[in-house]
């Protein structure tokens, strides 16, 4: 691995406005620079760098990053080679050692490379299958279609692959996931099937799809989850639909690999498909962040509804307001591809024109088997919708799907939002508990705060150290969390740029969530010192809240005794000195209530 120090030092030197500058006109426009975006079809820019930051996004296409980010995307290079790059450029020497191990780290790449072997191998076996070319001819793939997705086949043996590489006995060609081993007898995974390469992001093959030509079962058999391959992370098609998706701002999710291939070779090369599992959180979130329309085509029948219900999971919550996520229901008995071949890609266009947009799909899924013609019906609703809708980011879907439920269900908005305990009710008849649900959700807006400036500015991280020992360390939610890894990242380095920092951040659980978050402050651009005054208004805040807290429940106490008496005045106190101090400082001061 090249050391993060390395990394801190080169992004310290690199000005991402030069790195940019090199394929980028970009003119200033306030403390940003703005240019035409490199990764979609613009006329007018949107695409913004900031300096301070060093960090880059683009407003129409939604693609942000770092230096590294930058060339890696634009000039399709690997992390190791984009780093070399940028080192280059600023005469720097990425360290040797780091480069070698890095790059033998090897076993990724090692295992890469098994992968492309076989992937060769497939191919020149297709050649040769007059079956496997009858069966795709029936399925009505061009040679073209099978040569860009490098459709091959598995020769129906043991071991074909014995003769592709030098020791069939070693030990990466199980872990690639080609070789099964079982009870001392080695032979390969897939035989006597169609194989569908399955591609990252970069391009490397990372495992395959393989279709049994003789209805055998399984139909599909899929590479095991290995180093290189995670299902839930992975979607097919997606290098080979990457430019068509940024140009049309669109894409199209199915099922399965040969709805992918078909419906490319009818011009949605925009389409993508998981992997034999469901759509995850991190495929929507993914997809949102490349287009502006996220189209999911399911298959019409039992099998394709419950998928399309676990996509709508998927997307709740990451859905956000300026981006449109469909869904096409096809007729029973179709897929993506039975449709596009036997009626042709109007059909599919006219499917797609009709999608029910998510909020729609929403009701009409949860409404499904329940008769809403009764108070029992619409309650089960009710019920099933809370948990999916507590899933959303607060925003405008949100609150117009609720005035959707709130209709079908017959009820007043602000009931249902109360009864999901999305707002408090004023009427509530506990009026300490309505109290405590506003605190709490004043307390996580104030912590979102807390994330965003750290994350635009880390230097001011080793600042807070004691409102993050009060109010953050002990906390379980999932903003303390974040707000901790963040703070933690950016104390353990100085002179920390916002984009640099995001690079610290990049193998995290939550790096996703940190870029998005760091894209936002991009625009609003608070200075340094406003940030600070920020910050410690928002560390005090928290602080008096959970001083009233458990002031309120000392006072409440029936006989308080003497240590009772002293804690409260040692609370006092400090309230006073807070609200005194820091808090004159922040607006709306809310906090003395
Ligand atoms: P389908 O059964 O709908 O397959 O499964 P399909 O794509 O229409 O296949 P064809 O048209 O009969 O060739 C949809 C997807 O579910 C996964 C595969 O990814 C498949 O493309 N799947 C299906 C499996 O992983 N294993 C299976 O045995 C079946
Ligand atoms: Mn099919």
């Amino acid at each position: 691995m090249i050391p993060q120090g390395f990394i801190q030092d080169l992004l310290a030197r690199v000005d991402l406005v030069d790195v940019v500058g090199r394929y980028v006109q970009l003119k200033k426009a306030g403390q940003n620079f703005l240019g035409l975006c490199p990764f979609h079809g613009e006329k007018s820019p949107s695409f913004t760098v900031s300096p301070g930051k060093q960090f880059f996004h683009c407003f129409g296409c939604g693609a942000h990053g770092t230096a590294i980010g930058f060339l890696m995307e634009h000039r399709g290079l690997g992390f190791v080679d984009a780093v070399r790059e940028l080192a280059q450029q600023v005469g720097i020497k990425v360290p040797e050692e780091s480069v070698a191990s890095a790059q033998a780290g090897g076993r990724v790449k090692a295992l890469t490379e098994l992968l492309q072997r076989a992937v060769d191998f497939y191919r020149q076996q297709l050649r040769g299958s007059e079956p496997a070319i009858s069966y795709l001819k029936g399925r009505g793939l061009s040679g073209t279609s099978a040569a860009r997705f490098a459709v091959g086949f598995s020769p129906d043996e043991w071991t074909p692959l014995a003769a592709v590489f030098e020791s069939y006995s070693d030990a990466q060609l199980v872990e690639a996931g080609l070789v099964i081993e079982n009870e001392g007898k080695r032979y390969d995974r897939f035989r006597g099937r169609v194989m569908f390469p399955i591609r990252n992001r970069r391009g490397s093959v990372i495992g395959f799809g393989a279709r049994a030509l003789d209805g055998s079962e399984p139909k599909y058999l899929n590479s095991p989850e290995t180093p290189l391959f995670h299902k839930g992370r992975e979607l097919y098609g997606l290098f080979e639909a990457h430019e068509a998706i940024r140009r049309k701002r669109r894409v199209i999710v199915c099922e399965g690999y040969l709805d992918v291939i078909q419906l490319a070779q009818a011009g949605f090369e925009e389409t993508v498909a998981a992997l034999g599992t469901a759509v995850t959180s991190h495929h929507v979130g993914q997809l949102l962040r490349l287009s502006e329309q996220v189209i999911f085509a399911f298959d019409g029948d039992v099998a394709g509804r419950k998928a399309a219900r676990r996509a709508l999971e998927a997307a709740l919550p990451v859905v956000d307001d300026t981006r449109r996520i469909d869904f096409v229901l096809l007729p029973e008995g179709e897929d993506p591809d039975s449709l596009v071949k036997s009626q042709g890609a109007e059909a599919l266009a006219a499917e797609i024109g009709q999608a029910l947009p998510l909020s729609r799909w929403f009701i009409r899924s949860l409404a499904d088997g329940k008769d809403l013609a009764t108070a029992e019906g619409r309650a089960a609703l009710l019920a099933e919708a809370k948990p999916l809708v507590s899933t959303m980011p607060a925003g405008a879907l949100r609150l117009q799907l609720l005035r959707e439920v709130a209709e079908v269900a017959r009820s007043a908005p602000a009931d249902v939002e109360a009864l999901f305990g999305l707002k408090p009710w004023r009427r509530l008849p506990d009026q300490r508990r309505a109290e405590n649900q506003r605190q709490s959700a004043d307390a996580a807006d104030l912590k979102e705060h807390i994330l965003q400036r750290l994350l635009a500015y880390p230097d001011l991280a080793a600042e807070f150290e004691s409102g993050i020992t009060a109010e953050i360390l002990h906390g379980e939610t999932l903003i303390d969390r974040q707000i901790a890894e963040v703070w933690r990242t950016a104390t353990a380095a100085s002179g920390l740029t916002c984009g640099a920092l995001q690079e610290l951040l990049a193998e995290s659980d939550f790096a996703e969530h940190y870029r998005d978050t760091a894209t936002k402050t991009l625009l609003a651009e608070a200075d340094v010192e406003a940030s600070r005054i920020e910050l410690a208004g928002a560390f005090a805040k928290l602080e008096l809240r959970r001083l009233n807290t458990e002031l309120e429940s000392l006072v409440g106490q029936q006989q308080p005794d003497t240590e009772a008496l002293a804690r409260i005045r040692a609370l006092a106190e400090r309230r006073a000195r807070l609200m005194a101090g820091a808090v004159a400082e922040v607006r709306g001061g809310d906090v003395a209530r």
